[in-house]
């Protein structure tokens, strides 16, 4: 299917592009801004390598320069390998299959690039322009007309935001000039990997965000920052909103102007609210607009699992004599409250809106060649809140403003901060920074102050921050953490800033961070979790708030290896479990191979038998750890010592990466998918492995009741050996512990199933609100604490399922239906898929794919449930949701004991 290309084909032949590829010269038709207040991004680029281009910057930077040899690019932001990918000279398709990756050459970005581009201005008297930047990869020299705009000691760091007077260097024809400098990432600071994955060839180089032109009068307006003071009572009490932005005289008299805020919220405030101050600017001066309003019914914002996402738009516009607009800004907001609390065992706790907020979530990472798609992740937004995750941890890859504009909208929250184990963390008592690594100059303070005050401009007014990490693994030292909480403070943060995402140590001022970052990163048994005293030596157990882990698996399911994977390296997968493997972390990474998890799999699993074996155990193995994970934090959010948040590690790999992975980079939710989303439902049963009992988790602040928990244990044959119903009632926000199963599982014969049904007696058909099926063996594996290492503890003893490799085959029919009618008897796209185990043998593990008429993964996709284990006679109905425009046209079912076959949608 795939053709690996050779390393000869990848080298790139400049002088073999044909000179095609041509930018438009400044013309009167590509006016970029020709109206105070507009704000435009350079819309594309011409490429070139200074090893071509030669390095006189003023000449390259007059408008008509011939760069017909350049690379040009139709995108307003790229790095040096998004952009190559994006002009077709590389394919990403080819470079992720098999090791090709490895194969581009990196002494191509050893030198500086050039971007560049022409574009349009009506320049006159009383019009000013701005050049605006929000972070170009390492540093740039930026040149307009032929004159110097800002240079490398000015223009540095992937996040260093500046805007630069450009009023006196503009003409009808301009040409902006960028030369982008080679990156390391342990002298720079950039966007590093560390060992989540291959490095880049470029390092990130290049203009990764938007450059924007502005067009102004006399007055700039600087980020607008929105304040909100909410009531006692959140929802009855007025409001109070502040609008601040920092306003620049930029003319050499004094000024003065009439200063509107605007309020408006579309369904949420019947008419805007406009109030305006006449103030007077000194000349040449920048002093902060301040306007302070009340909103009499604040409609609160909430995350999605509590409630409505109300959201709010702020505008402030500065007119000067005449009422003629100088400049104007705006911002979405939200009315809600962060705020965090150390409990008594120095954990941290979030409260939202004053509701103890436990979080659920995973890391965050971005695409490998950094390229942001908003509608990429718009998808990823619809699988997280699938999953009934509620935030998203950034570590120092912050994105774009229309992350947290999805964000906002959908419900999720975003925990952003600074990224480990690089110049960002180059601190003298780190002891895991990379050797060649140098500690902060008096220019590298400089960079990261100037990187946190962009920032903190950039996420300030949005509802779905949650707060900021402005160290990771390790806390800043006594200059660096004032600085940061200085710039937060003067963009006026409101949300909790805290020092690191670990416990090895903090600035006394700021005091302990409360997150602890103690591992796992690779496979543990599903006990693990809730293996919680005594919980000074038990480590990423669900207690406290663990900011980064996980049992590293996420093995992509067969349709997606098939896609990256030679059939060299697809061999290797299942039949060398201890081999070093390229779609791994790093080279000189503890995981760069599989030899834990696959320990585990061979001893709990047997020895594969075949590549489709293996990838099903995997799964097997995949959901039981990401489910274990979730649920026992759920299950000990009010335990003695409250599992107060738990992010994942991690949500999604920069390429196709085969572990720390909820879905694979295709968008292919498999085991460790439906583990998690199981692990993480909203009112849900589960079961505690160490104490054999049953918890009832209820994460919702508006179900309560009557419940009812059947639960059923049957041996491998489908004989009953126990079955029971729990009456109970629930409670918001709570977990409880409601009854043991000690005595029921004293006497396993190798292996038994365990269902727990969840459901509402007071619904009309006893709604089912969650079904959760265990296989247990006769012992859990053996954890030893002692010898435990920073990213996995050891397992002596592992528990025995070979016993469910020889399960009697069940007979299980399935059916699909589309165009049905969704719950208000609208037209939906749902696909509803029926299995019936006809069988007196449970069906374990079926998995189904939703396929076109090719047979290709439909995705992204939804399922309600899947990785289903059915009863004797069970009847189960799921529905599945594509999310893009693909057509399914048939369902892929396999299970452990059930024959692989393909089911027509009907
Ligand atoms: C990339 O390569 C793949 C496989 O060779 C091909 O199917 C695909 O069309 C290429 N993509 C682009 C954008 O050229
Ligand atoms: C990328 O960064 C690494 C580590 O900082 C460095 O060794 C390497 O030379 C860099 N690559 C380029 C192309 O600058
Ligand atoms: C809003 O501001 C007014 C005036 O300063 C103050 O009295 C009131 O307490 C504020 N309301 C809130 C909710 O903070
Ligand atoms: C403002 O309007 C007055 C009266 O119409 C005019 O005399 C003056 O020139 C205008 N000023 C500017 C800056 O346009
Ligand atoms: C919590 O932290 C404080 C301040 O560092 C320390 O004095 C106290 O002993 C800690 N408490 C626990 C339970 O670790
Ligand atoms: C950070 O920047 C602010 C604003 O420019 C400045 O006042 C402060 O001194 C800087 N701090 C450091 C440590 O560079
Ligand atoms: C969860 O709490 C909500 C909110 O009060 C309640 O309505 C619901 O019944 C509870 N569900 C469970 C399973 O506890
Ligand atoms: C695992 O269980 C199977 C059957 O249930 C048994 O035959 C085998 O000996 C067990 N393996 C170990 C290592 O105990």
């Amino acid at each position: 299917m795939h053709i690996g290309r050779s390393s000869s084909t990848l080298q790139l032949l400049f002088s073999a592009i044909p000179g095609t590829f041509t930018s438009a010269a400044a013309t009167t038709s590509n006016v970029l801004v020709s109206k105070p207040g507009q704000a435009t991004p350079i819309p594309g680029w011409d490429l070139q390598s200074s090893a071509k281009a030669g390095s006189n910057l003023e000449a390259l930077s007059q408008p008509g320069v011939d760069t017909s040899g350049w690379v040009y690019v139709s995108t307003s932001k790229c790095t040096l390998m998004g952009c190559l990918l994006q002009a077709g000279i590389y394919n990403d398709t080819e470079l992720f299959y098999s090791d090709n990756l490895r194969k581009v050459d990196s002494k191509q970005f050893q030198v500086p690039w050039l971007y560049r581009q022409e574009f349009g201005l009506e320049p006159g008297t009383g019009k000013y322009f701005h050049l605006v930047t929000h972070g170009i990869t390492s540093r740039a020299d930026v040149y307009l007309n032929g004159k110097q705009v800002a240079d490398k000691q000015t223009q540095v760091g992937s996040y260093g935001g500046h805007a630069y007077d450009i009023t006196a260097l503009v003409d009808n024809a301009n040409a902006l000039l960028i030369q982008a400098y080679p990156t390391s990432y342990y002298y720079d600071f950039a966007l590093g990997w560390v060992d989540w994955n291959p490095w880049p060839a470029d390092n990130g180089t290049g203009v990764r965000r938007d450059v924007e032109v502005k067009q102004t009068g006399s007055v700039f307006l600087g980020p607008l920052r929105v304040l909100t003071q909410l009531g006692t009572d959140l929802e009855k009490s007025p409001a109070n909103v502040t609008l601040k932005s920092r306003a620049q005289n930029l003319e050499n008299t004094a000024v003065t102007v009439t200063v509107t805020g605007t309020i408006s919220s579309e369904g949420y405030a019947s008419q805007p609210i406009t109030w305006s101050q006449t103030i007077s600017l000194p000349p040449l001066s920048a002093t902060d607009l301040t306007l302070t309003t009340t909103v009499p019914k604040p409609a609160i914002w909430w995350p999605k699992q509590w409630g409505p996402q109300p959201l709010y738009n702020a505008q402030v516009s500065v007119t000067v004599a005449n009422n003629t607009l100088s400049d104007q800004v705006s911002a979405t907001f939200g009315f809600r409250t962060v705020t965090s609390k150390l409990n008594s065992y120095n954990d941290t706790t979030f409260f939202v809106n004053n509701w103890p907020f436990q979080v659920l979530g995973a890391g965050y990472a971005p695409d490998t060649f950094l390229r942001f798609s908003a509608s990429k992740f718009e998808s990823e937004a619809q699988y997280v809140l699938d999953l009934g995750f509620n935030t998203i941890r950034l570590e120092g890859k912050n994105e774009h403003p229309q992350l947290y504009e999805i964000a906002d909208r959908l419900g999720i929250m975003i925990l952003a901060g600074w990224e480990c184990c690089d110049k960002w963390e180059a601190w003298s008592y780190n002891q895991d920074l990379a050797v060649p690594t140098p500690v902060w100059t008096k220019e590298d303070y400089g960079i990261a102050n100037a990187s946190m005050f962009h920032e903190a401009g950039m996420l300030q007014s949005h509802p779905s921050v949650l707060g900021y990490l402005i160290g990771s693994d390790y806390w800043p030292d006594d200059k660096a953490s004032p600085m940061y909480v200085n710039a937060l403070k003067s963009q006026d943060w409101q949300t909790p800033v805290l020092a690191s995402a670990s416990r090895r140590g903090f600035p006394a001022f700021m005091g302990s961070p409360g997150l602890k970052m103690e591992g796992p990163y690779d496979w543990v048994p599903p006990n693990y979790w809730y293996d919680t005293e005594p919980s000074s030596s038990r480590l990423g157990a669900a207690f406290g708030f663990g900011s980064e882990l996980g049992a590293g698996v996420g093995t992509p399911d067969l349709s997606s290896l098939k896609k990256f994977l030679s059939p060299a390296d697809l061999n290797d997968l299942w039949k060398n479990p201890n081999k070093d493997l390229f779609h791994m972390s790093t080279e000189t990474s503890s995981f760069h191979n599989r030899k834990i998890y696959n320990a585990g799999l061979w001893k709990r699993w047997g020895a594969p038998s075949s590549l489709e074996d293996y990838v099903q155990k995997t799964q097997i193995t995949d959901y039981e750890a990401t489910r274990a994970q979730f649920e026992a934090y759920a299950a000990n959010w009010n335990s003695k010592r409250p599992a107060t948040g738990l992010i994942y590690w991690m949500l999604t790999g920069a390429f196709p990466s085969l572990h720390w992975s909820i879905w694979d980079y295709y968008m292919h939710p498999a085991g460790a998918y439906f583990g998690a989303k199981v692990g993480s439902r909203i009112e849900h049963v589960a079961y505690d492995y160490v104490k054999k009992s049953v918890f009832l988790i209820n994460r919702s602040l508006d179900k309560e009741g009557p419940r009812n928990i059947d639960i059923q244990v049957v041996d491998a044959s489908g004989k009953t050996l126990y079955s029971t119903t729990v009456k109970t009632t629930t409670k918001p926000n709570t977990s409880k512990e409601v009854t043991s199963l000690a005595s029921a599982l004293k006497n396993i014969k190798d292996v038994v199933f365990l269902r727990l049904v969840l459901s509402d007696p007071a619904s009309k058909d006893s709604d089912v609100l969650s079904r959760n099926v265990y296989w247990l063996s006769k012992t859990i594996d053996t954890l030893d604490w002692d010898n435990s290492d920073w990213f996995y503890t050891p397992v002596t003893k592992y528990s025995n399922y070979t016993a469910l490799n020889k399960l009697a085959a069940a007979n299980v029919s399935v059916s699909a239906q589309s165009g049905g009618r969704g719950p208000k008897g609208q037209s939906d796209s749902t696909v509803r898929v029926s299995l019936e185990n006809h069988s007196s043998v449970p069906a374990f593990f079926i998995s189904l794919n939703l396929v076109d008429k090719d047979g290709k993964d439909v995705l992204p996709v939804t399922w309600d449930d899947n990785y289903l284990t059915l009863w004797p006679k069970e009847k189960i109905t799921v529905g599945v949701r594509p999310l893009g425009r693909a057509e399914p046209a048939a369902v892929q079912v396999v299970g452990k004991n059930v024959k692989r076959s393909t089911v027509r949608i009907e």
